[in-house]
């Protein structure tokens, strides 16, 4: 028996069978194409139509944002990659070496800052001279010594010890 042309595979989906596929919500879907995330063409009634490479598209997107990674910077590394064919095993490989090495360096950052944090519990100096947590890496010295954080205070709009302006009326 011959196929009709309905029995073929549709090779577009609507938004409404991309977010029953993929088990993200059509708003999703929207935020995710105004970011440049995913993209959609128009059918001849003007709706939305998706090819079906935006499934796989779409699971990367979520699998990087539950490690944390900023959407600005998923979108950057989709943008380098072909819109018109299916994310490859290679593809795969090459974005999760990339954001593994990401992730790594967060992971190192939030330990010491979690071994901070345990070193401050009890303590509540706060102290910008004295705090890790406050003032990490010392970053006071570098900008000079002394009188800088009476000279300066809230320029640097971290909340640091805030003073009278003297030109304030
Ligand atoms: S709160 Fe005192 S050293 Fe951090």
């Amino acid at each position: 028996m011959e196929k009709s042309k309905t029995d073929l595979p549709r090779r577009e989906l609507s938004v409404g069978e991309v977010a029953a596929r993929s088990g993200v919500a059509v708003s999703t879907l929207h935020f995710y194409e105004t970011k440049g995330l995913i993209k959609s063409m128009r059918s001849r009634g003007n709706q939305r139509r998706y090819p079906r490479s935006v499934l796989r598209r779409i699971a990367v997107i979520k699998i990087a944002q539950r490690t944390g990674i900023p959407l600005a910077d998923i979108q950057k590394t989709l943008s380098a990659l072909p819109d018109d064919r299916q994310l490859l095993a290679s593809d795969w490989e090459r974005l999760s070496e990339n954001w593994k090495a990401d992730l790594n360096e967060r992971i190192t950052k939030l330990t010491a800052l979690r071994d901070q944090l345990t070193s401050c519990i009890g303590c509540g100096c706060l102290s910008m001279r004295d705090c890790p947590l406050r003032n990490p890496h010392d970053t006071l010295s570098e900008k000079g010594t002394g009188a800088y954080l009476i000279e300066h205070a809230g320029e640097d709009g971290d909340g640091a010890v805030q003073t009278a302006r003297p030109d304030a009326s």
